[in-house]
């Protein structure tokens, strides 16, 4: 019978324990292939924790490709895991374990940073087949240099699940396939900056990477207010001629409203009537937990707007693959601006990312990982309620991250300071203001990265933090 103890005083979260005693038996041959597992709840009595746990450990397996799910059967240890070559794996993982490099609920920090998945359910063992297939099956050119707008087996692909999944009317040329969304809007504001007034007009508040990619390429930028239904298009500057709007309309960064068509259509009546650009960014819209997904700007007006997108919030930030869909008028600019910036982004990876998309995986994917994010913002909103009932939830059910606006509490320097001093990181929205004094009393917490866990400890040491600097 499956048996073997947590250790509820070490510092690695039981969700880690779990899976990792199963795993270790699953190398070991101790659980032998096509063996069927306990169910959740089974296991979750027999060794004492919530069957969450066991359930987070069992989804992690399966990501890994440890174990299988059979429908209306229950899980099995999957073929191919229990082989000899996994051993060096297994060592490394021991010597990370002895290193103390685990993540312990203890030592380290407990970091809400917005937009970061979860890292460890990175599909390691299918990328890593899909990679050496890649390597062992690609033709000689792709080893050579290759367009600067990306593969098409990628752009094919990529079109087809753009309009699908986001209503993106694009044919696969109009795709440039970049590092990372942060490449694809740097590029955009390379080529539009400067076109007219040199002026950017971009959500207050947005992210300050983004806002530094448009001050560093010397533009002026124009700070318009947001809501919850984002940005306000009342308030875009009536007087100036921008070269680009920036927004998130699905999710904007940080406050999290979705914008409704209404605003759409006036944010591109704006621009029509001015003749500039719209940059929408939609970085994360494919996990939404309630309702249906808004479909993009970009499907209305396929010549008004440039749609950028990544996959570095769905796979990982890692592969440094994100992508432009332009408007036929700026394709051959735009390539040229990608040749001379790095000529083009890894071809390999992007030949793995097209067979993954491909053959299934990825939407499987996506399946899961919203799966995932769902139960962490659960855990998170369920351990601030607990916690500090007063505080006000802001933002749609999506993405990566949610705004706590606590009405009796200033997020001071000194105040953050103290929060640290906890082991906790929390943002303040005042920092990604371009217009300050008006966010003061909300925070920016993701836990796209973070286990129930380490939210839920997190959240104690947040309300601990508060009410000591509220009573000294
Ligand atoms: C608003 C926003 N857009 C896009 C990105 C993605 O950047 P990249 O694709 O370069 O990793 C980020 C990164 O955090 C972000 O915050």
């Amino acid at each position: 019978m499956l048996w073997f103890a947590v250790d509820r005083s070490a510092a690695v979260p039981l969700t880690a324990q779990v899976y990792g005693q199963m795993r270790s038996r699953i190398l070991r041959q101790e659980l032998a292939e096509g063996e069927r597992l306990p169910s959740s709840r089974e296991l979750a009595t027999r060794i004492g924790v919530s069957r969450n746990v066991v359930l987070e450990a069992y989804e992690r397996l399966a990501a890994e490709g440890f174990v299988e799910g059979r429908p209306q059967s229950g899980t099995y240890v999957a073929p191919g895991s229990s082989f000899e070559r996994h051993k060096e794996t297994e060592r490394k993982n021991a010597f990370s374990a002895v290193a103390g490099t685990g993540s312990g609920v203890e030592d380290a920090a407990i970091d809400f940073r917005a937009a970061h998945p979860a890292a460890d359910y990175f599909p390691r063992t299918v990328w890593g087949r899909l990679a050496k297939e890649v390597c062992l099956d690609a033709p000689e050119r792709v080893f050579g240099y290759t367009r600067a707008e990306g593969v098409p087996e990628l752009r094919s692909v990529l079109a087809r699940y753009l309009l699908q999944a986001r209503g993106v009317r694009c044919h696969p040329d109009q795709i440039v396939i970049t590092s990372g969304a942060t490449q694809a809007l740097h590029l955009i504001t390379e080529l539009l900056s400067g076109q007219t007034s040199g002026c950017v007009a971009v959500e207050d508040p947005v992210t300050d990477e983004m806002r530094a990619i448009f001050t560093y390429a010397g533009s002026t930028v124009l700070p318009v207010p947001v809501d919850d239904k984002g940005m306000i298009p009342e308030e875009l500057p009536a007087n100036e001629k921008p070269d680009f709007i920036f927004v998130i309309p699905s999710h904007q960064f940080p406050l999290g409203g979705t914008m409704p068509i209404q605003r759409r259509i006036q944010l591109l009546e704006y621009a029509r009537l001015r003749d500039c650009y719209i940059v929408e960014d939609d970085y994360d819209s494919e996990f939404t937990y309630e309702g249906t997904a808004v479909h993009s700007m970009q499907g209305l007006e396929p010549e008004r707007v440039v749609y950028v997108g990544t996959f570095s919030k769905i796979l990982s930030p890692a592969l440094r693959i994100g992508y432009a869909v332009l408007p036929e008028r700026l394709i051959p600019e735009y390539r040229r601006l990608k040749w001379f910036a790095d000529r083009h982004t890894s071809a390999l990876e992007q030949l793995i990312l097209a067979r993954f998309m491909e053959e299934g995986y990825f939407e499987r994917h996506i399946r899961r990982m919203k799966k995932i994010y769902r139960q962490r913002r659960e855990a998170l909103v369920r351990s601030l309620r607990q916690e500090l009932p007063q505080a006000k939830i802001l933002g749609q059910s999506a993405g990566m991250h949610l705004v706590v606006e606590l009405p009796d509490t200033r997020f001071t320097r000194e105040l953050l300071e103290g929060i640290r001093a906890e082991g906790v990181q929390v943002y303040a929205v005042e920092h990604y203001a371009l217009r300050p004094g008006r966010h003061e009393r909300q925070i920016v917490m993701g836990y796209g990265g973070l286990t129930a866990e380490l939210i839920r400890e997190g959240v104690v040491r947040l309300r601990r933090a508060i009410s000591r600097h509220h009573n000294p």
